[in-house]
């Protein structure tokens, strides 16, 4: 059973989305290997919580802006799989790991906006690249991106634009990589209870008034809404869902 499981990667699963959809993948039986980039403590928490479900976890540290470091985290990868697995492959992978960033089209810096191409849309192309000799035929890959794709809020303009691209580039992975049989997917959060962006959704009072006066469920998003989600997509009767863009907003400005 344990040597039959399926390995799941996971990027930026030391907190919020990335952790809870660890979770829930450990409990529907997969196991996972988590990245983190500066929170070494919150990923090995993360990896004693999905051990003490009975599967096996390991994190390795990323950072996705790097892309000069792919090779080298592939490398590790692929000892880590050997070491605890006895495999050099993994069945999914989730391109979680991400930054919030709130600046008008006005004020949004060169910086700024290289910062958020370079996470949330150049790393998620060459760490998926990297990672394409390490992902099994059959395999599957979620991608996830923002209901801000779909409405538009101010100040969000840059961040939207790259999680844009990362839909496109769904779809153009499952049409190269349909002949390995790998299905690849999008996921589109609405507003989520996490760190993200200083943790203004859980944190700011107004935000999250505002945002769960537009969510047709009439609240704002928890982790627990969203992890499951991931896992339901990597379930093994979901495989033919294919180059979809599936929102788990609550029903966000319908
Ligand atoms: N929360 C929302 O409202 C929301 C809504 C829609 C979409 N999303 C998307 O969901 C994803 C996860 O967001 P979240 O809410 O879970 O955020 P979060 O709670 O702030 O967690 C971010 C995760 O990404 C990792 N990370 C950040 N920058 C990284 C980098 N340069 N390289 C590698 N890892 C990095 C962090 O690692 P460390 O712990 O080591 O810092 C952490 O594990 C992001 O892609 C985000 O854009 C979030």
């Amino acid at each position: 059973m344990t040597s039959e499981a399926k390995i799941a990667l996971i990027t930026g699963g030391s907190r919020g989305l990335g952790r809870n959809a660890a979770l829930a993948l450990a409990q529907a039986g997969t196991d996972v290997v988590i990245t983190y980039k500066s929170q070494e403590m919150e990923a090995a928490h993360v990896v004693a919580e999905i051990t003490a479900l009975g599967r096996k976890a390991t994190a390795i540290q990323l950072d996705t802006a790097d892309t000069s470091s792919f090779s080298i985290f592939a490398e590790t990868l692929g000892g880590k799989l050997n070491t605890i697995w006895s495999r050099n492959q993994i069945d999914f992978l989730v391109n979680n790991a991400g930054i919030g960033a709130h600046a008008s089209i006005e004020t949004t810096s060169e910086d700024t906006f290289d910062q958020l191409m370079s996470v949330h849309l150049k790393g998620v192309f060459f760490l998926t690249q990297t990672l394409l000799p390490v992902i099994a035929d059959g395999g599957r890959i979620v991608n996830v991106s923002t209901g801000l794709t779909r409405f538009s809020l101010p100040g969000y303009a840059a961040y939207a634009m790259m999680k844009g691209g990362v839909e496109v580039f769904t779809r153009y992975l499952a049409k190269e990589l349909g002949p390995r049989g790998i299905a690849v997917n999008t996921i589109a959060p609405g507003a989520i209870e996490t760190d993200f962006g200083g943790g203004v959704v859980r944190d700011n009072a107004a935000v999250n008034t505002m945002i769960a006066g537009q969510t047709a469920l009439g609240r704002v998003g928890l982790p627990d809404d969203i992890g499951p989600v991931i896992a339901s997509l990597l379930a093994s009767g979901a495989g033919w869902v294919n180059a979809q863009r599936l929102e788990a907003s609550g029903g966000m400005f319908l």
